[in-house]
């Protein structure tokens, strides 16, 4: 995989950015920006490199048709206070065309004929087998953006690398979906927190580093005071911590405790941290965790899915 520099000879190059556009929009506001933020290093870098940037993504899932409340037309009074009016061309969301998900070979080659040099900085996507992730680069030349790039930097670090002990703390709320990452770490971590649903859904055998809890809050919508304590003691030990996933039901105040108790032991405990996935990100930005971990994934699917396959269909059009 190649990442975008200022070596490269950008200028007046007509630069396609797949981008994470799928962000909440209420009243023509960003409710999130991070996603579109965390794109802005890449775009500023071809801004500065004279080159003729087309931003595309996708928001939503409207299934081939247009539909008003995913058109990322939505987007531009952000990019034109980011960018500058006149800097870049932003088009409608790809999904508007079936050809997107079903990754067509025209709709790709289309894509690709409209830029010289194709971007990837849309990681949370590239767990989709989409044309605008693994087509258009087949006809380009093709980089991984800034963003892009950082996440498999950070993301490759805790599976290959973790200074230990390396902890995983895995919430959210269906056991199903969070099975195989929850595999994975019990074979790399030295601990595995489970959160109050996957917990109470746990029914195989326990294995030696797998933590569960002991007590919930009264409608179990949270895990209770003795397993946040114990959580707490244990992630005060880690070099290295992974967190995909709350602790309980966090967006009722009275289900939040555990979720917050666990952010500070992550945050006090000095390790080399790394979140994402689900509605991590909304717990770390909601009790103010945010800007104290060493790296937040903009990835929900696709960074636990990269997590339990050290790749993803995105990356390895990037390597091909
Ligand atoms: C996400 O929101 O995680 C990505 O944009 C992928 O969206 P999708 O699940 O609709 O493919």
């Amino acid at each position: 995989m190649q990442t975008l520099n200022t070596n490269l000879d950008l200028k007046l190059k007509r630069v396609f950015v797949r981008c994470d556009l799928d962000v909440p929009v209420e009243n023509g506001l960003v409710k999130e920006a991070y996603r579109l933020e965390a794109a802005l290093p890449t775009l500023n870098l071809l801004k500065q490199a004279g080159a003729k940037i087309i931003i595309a993504g996708h928001m939503g899932k409207p299934e081939g048709k247009l539909v008003y409340e995913f058109s990322t037309k939505q987007l531009l009074p952000f990019f034109n206070e980011k960018l500058g009016e006149g800097n870049f061309e932003l088009l409608e969301n790809l999904r508007f065309d079936s050809r997107e998900e079903t990754n067509d070979e025209n709709y790709a080659r289309e894509l690709a004929s409209k830029a010289d040099i194709y971007v990837n900085e849309s990681f949370a996507t590239s767990h989709r087998e989409h044309a605008s992730i693994v087509g258009v680069p087949k006809y380009l030349p093709h980089f991984a953006g800034l963003q892009f790039a950082k996440e498999v930097e950070n993301l490759s670090k805790v599976l290959k690398n973790p200074e230990k002990p390396f902890i995983a703390i895995i919430g959210g709320a269906k056991l199903e979906s969070k099975k195989p990452v929850v595999s994975k770490f019990l074979q790399i971590a030295d601990f595995v927190l489970l959160g109050q649903k996957l917990g109470l859904d746990w029914r195989e055998p326990v294995p030696q580093n797998l933590v569960l809890p002991i007590d919930y809050n009264d409608q179990q919508w949270d895990i209770g005071p003795i397993t946040a304590a114990k959580y707490a003691q244990i992630i005060s030990t880690a070099k290295t911590i992974v967190w995909c996933g709350p602790m309980g039901v966090f967006e009722e105040p009275e289900h939040s405790m555990g979720t917050k108790a666990i952010g500070e032991a992550v945050v006090n405990s000095g390790a080399f941290s790394v979140a994402g996935g689900g509605n991590t990100v909304d717990a770390l930005d909601r009790f103010g965790f945010f800007n104290k971990i060493n790296f937040v994934s903009t990835g929900g699917s696709a960074m636990l899915e990269f997590l339990v396959n050290e790749t993803l269909p995105g990356l390895e059009a990037l390597n091909a």
